[in-house]
């Protein structure tokens, strides 16, 4: 397993890490043996996973459970995990009692965090307690109400610089990797540039030292449309659509299953049941 000093070897060779998020243990078995660097728990689990609007409703339980999942999936890949919705707003020794939980029964070796300022206290507190973080800025989906919707965000040069503020805010604090999603690339490459930890984009162009991706996204499973950053790599809607349509029609026509599927018993067996 990689561990967190490797990905800042990583982003000084210049070589590219791959982060896919995963919810479960199918999902993280096939991250592990695709030979993802990072396995992120996001709580994108809420929207792709669980069926909701945003991911405001997810809880440090859902995460908790998921995390074990994954971690059983992929025993030998770096899973970070997302804190949830206010799980790390109210007080510092909250913010200390829930990650412990994170890492202790969901297993996971960093946890994520949306935003800078009032949080950063939040990264410098985990780190001196020994919890790996990583940082997110630029879209946070967690807020998404404040921000005003799903908007690329830094796209003004004072909006770019703030941007650039606030992941050095991370970077001093001790997060180990700052997630940017939906930035202008020329945003993405000066905070790069500007940062001795890597940056991991996601809508975020190709001049950070890694991309994430939701699972589900890259595979289109589950999912009717994707976002223009988003990349996809397969279709198992339309794979699995079409083996349960099949299922369907075979069993209702009766020609599953046959006798190729079936069990049978020895002739004197079937004399004495018959009669
Ligand atoms: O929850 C998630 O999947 C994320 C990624 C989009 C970075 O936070
Ligand atoms: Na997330």
């Amino acid at each position: 397993m990689k561990l967190s000093g490797q990905f800042l070897k990583m982003k000084k060779n210049d070589e590219k890490i791959v982060m896919l998020t995963a919810y479960d243990y199918p999902s993280a078995k096939l991250a592990e043996l695709a030979n993802v660097d990072m396995i992120l728990v996001g709580d994108s689990l809420g929207m792709v996973v669980l069926g909701y609007e945003s991911t405001i409703r997810v809880t440090v339980d859902d995460m908790i459970h998921h995390t074990k999942a994954v971690k059983r999936g992929a025993p030998n890949t770096f899973v970070v995990t997302d804190m949830p919705f206010m799980s790390y707003h109210l007080s510092l020794d909250e913010t200390l009692k829930t990650a412990a939980r994170m890492i202790q029964e969901g297993r996971a070796d960093a946890l994520k965090l949306e935003g800078a300022g009032q949080v950063a206290d939040k990264i410098a507190a985990l780190t001196k307690a020994g919890v790996p973080v990583i940082a997110h800025l630029g879209l946070t989906p967690q807020s998404v109400g404040v921000l005003g919707g799903y908007k690329v965000q830094g796209k003004s040069a004072n909006d770019a610089e703030q941007l650039l503020d606030e992941a050095k805010q991370c970077e001093a604090a001790g997060a180990i990797a700052v997630v940017l999603e939906c930035v202008p690339y020329q945003v993405a490459e000066v905070i790069t540039e500007n940062l001795s930890i890597p940056t991991i984009g996601i809508g975020a162009g190709k001049a950070v030292d890694g991309q994430v991706l939701v699972y589900h996204d890259v595979v289109t499973y589950g999912v009717d449309r994707v976002a223009k950053f988003v990349k996809t790599y397969a279709n198992a809607n339309e794979l699995i659509s079409g083996a349960l349509s099949q299922y369907v029609s075979e069993v209702k026509e009766k020609q599953f299953p046959t006798l190729e599927h079936s069990f049978t018993m020895k002739e004197e067996e079937v004399a004495a049941l018959y009669g």
